[in-house]
């Protein structure tokens, strides 16, 4: 049975059986899913408070990847996972891909919220289903 609370976007497949990172994973999707609250109309690019509302919550997603990037790094030096660095090298994608999607908000480029709000939930998604969860059975055989 799941452990993990209930949270947008974060479906049991997403669970990597290491409950304080599956906990940080849904709180990732809790905090994209505020993406979608900054408009009544997420198919419409935002006017100047909602670009700001909406930047302020990319810095939340930003500083939790950064922390949560370090936490899941730690568990697998623990274990003296193989593909860290692999796996490191994914974390800094996401993190360059942030930061683009913040200058796009920033500079005006009329980026719709709904584009930032899929792109991040399928990435997220595609990243543990692909990266995390092979981890999590390294660690649970292996710590
Ligand atoms: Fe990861």
């Amino acid at each position: 049975m799941s452990t993990t609370r209930n949270s947008a976007g974060f479906s049991p497949e997403c669970e990597v059986s290491i409950p304080e990172i599956d906990e940080q994973h849904a709180t990732f999707f809790d905090m994209i899913e505020r993406i979608g609250t900054v408009a009544d109309d997420l198919y419409r690019p935002l006017d100047d408070d909602a670009v700001d509302e909406a930047l302020d919550i990319m810095a939340e997603i930003r500083e939790h990847a950064q922390a949560h990037f370090g936490t899941e790094e730690g568990y697998m030096q623990e274990v003296d996972y193989p593909g860290l660095d692999d796996h490191r090298t994914a974390h800094e994608r996401f993190l360059d891909d942030i930061a683009r999607l913040e200058g796009e908000l920033l500079n005006g480029s009329a980026v719709p919220p709904i584009k930032v709000r899929t792109f991040l939930t399928e990435s997220c998604r595609g990243h543990i289903l692909s990266m995390d969860k092979p981890f999590g059975q390294f660690y649970n055989k292996n710590k």
